[in-house]
């Protein structure tokens, strides 16, 4: 508990400070302190909030990896066309407004994270619209340079203060914080400046207008992307209910999928990934043996030893598997290739490849321990389920280097270490 007050403090004082020096860089440019153009900002200011609160956050391009809001592009044009200080004005007023109206109808919120929200966006857009009106000129190229440099100024300064205030919130290791949260807006970046370049340009030809007809684009795409994404949601929950159905046939393998892809997310958090990756291990997983749906029942049920025949059925169940995730995989087939290689063995000697070692994919490596580990813990008909210190002993001893990626043994075991440390601290309190 005091732990956690301290990180509240420090974080609180960590956006105090930051609203300071915003407060110090307008007081330092006392001529901007005016509102001259208050139509524009006003403007400015509805059409943020009105993509704020459509809240279809997600501007996906073809590898569903790129995440970024037209509120950035709203900013970026506010920056360019206003004063420092109405920019900054429209980018923190519009940021906080929605969160506001949220506590007058009764949600909770830390007063530290509005201070924090206000001053980093009016210090990014401050200084954004700083540099743009110093770089820019008289020559089109110019202020089209002047653009794209204040844009990348922008996502670096944003970037920095969210990645700060994550690591004060969470405190987690410096690098893996880093990674997680600017991983995304680098390639958010990559692709926003040349979007940026021709709005302005189109905006140097046309005028104002350029700057609502593109905002409409990019709102188009997000509501083609929204519908997309509920289309593959659809798609997916039918797929899920259909591996349930599945386990539901016997009783020993019912839960098996959940609860490896419970083991497959922690696994993937733990690594580091980013929650949307998280996600996708945990579908696959959730999905791994999808493909039994095509082995006979009696094969599938058989207690004795299967024929070579029928073990080539069985074994033909990841290949399947990957054909019936290719119809969910809108975005690049990634899960269908990590189901395709649930079965691989670390020494090569798996299937349906052969993969080695690395050449297998990280995540169907995860998928492949959280099995294993689900089904040595689980009931089966030819014997009891093992404890979690019999399994551990099996996996490290015998599988860890032949069957198993041995780094995520270890992390497995790392995980559920820990789980059971907090359990009994738990217990303490
Ligand atoms: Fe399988």
């Amino acid at each position: 508990m005091k732990r956690k007050d301290k990180t509240e403090r420090n974080f609180l004082l960590y956006s105090l400070t930051i609203l300071g020096v915003y407060l110090g860089l307008l007081s330092t440019n006392i001529h901007y302190f005016k509102v001259h153009q208050l139509r524009l900002v006003f403007i400015f200011f509805l059409t943020n909030l009105f993509f704020d609160s459509v809240n279809i956050k997600t501007l996906e391009f073809t590898k569903g990896k790129v995440e970024t809001s037209a509120v950035f592009i709203v900013n970026i044009f506010a920056a360019v066309l206003l004063n420092p200080f109405e920019a900054s004005l429209v980018a923190a007023t519009s940021g906080i407004f929605l969160k506001l109206i949220k506590v007058f109808l009764g949600e909770k919120y830390p007063i530290s994270r509005y201070i924090f929200n206000f001053s980093q966006l009016a210090i990014t857009t401050y200084i954004t619209s700083l540099l743009f009106h110093g770089l820019s000129g008289q020559s089109s190229l110019q202020n089209t340079f002047a653009v794209l440099l204040s844009t990348f100024v922008y996502f670096f300064i944003n970037n920095v203060f969210v990645f700060l205030a994550v690591y004060i919130l969470s405190r987690d290791d410096i690098r893996e914080t880093a990674f997680k949260v600017l991983s995304g807006p680098v390639t958010s970046m990559a692709l926003m400046i040349p979007v940026i370049a021709v709005i302005y340009i189109l905006y140097q030809y046309i005028g104002f207008i350029a700057i609502p007809v593109s905002l409409a684009a990019v709102l188009s795409i997000q509501i083609g992307n929204y519908y997309r994404y509920r289309y593959y949601e659809a798609k997916l929950e039918h797929l899920k209910l259909l591996a349930k159905s599945l386990e539901e046939k016997d009783e020993y393998t019912r839960g098996h999928s959940e609860r490896v892809a419970e083991l497959a997310k922690k696994m993937a958090r733990k690594l580091g990934f980013s929650p949307k990756k998280v996600d996708r291990i945990y579908n696959a997983a959730f999905l791994h043996d999808i493909g039994k749906i095509g082995i006979p029942d009696h094969i599938l049920k058989k207690p004795t030893i299967l024929s070579k025949e029928e073990m080539s059925i069985v074994k033909n169940h990841p290949v399947m598997g990957e054909d019936i995730l290719r119809e969910v995989d809108i975005f690049n087939n990634r899960e269908s290739k990590w189901v395709r290689h649930h079965h691989e063995r670390w020494d090569g000697t798996g299937y349906p490849d052969g993969l080695k070692g690395r050449e297998i994919p990280l995540p169907s490596r995860i998928i492949a321990v959280a099995d294993v580990y689900e089904a040595l813990t689980s009931d089966r008909p030819y014997r009891k389920a093992l404890t979690e210190e019999q399994a551990r002993e099996i996996m490290i001893k015998q599988m860890s280097g032949t069957v198993l990626d041995p780094d995520l043994v270890k992390l497995l075991f790392e995980i559920l270490d820990e789980e059971e440390k907090g359990e009994e601290k738990k217990d303490d309190d």
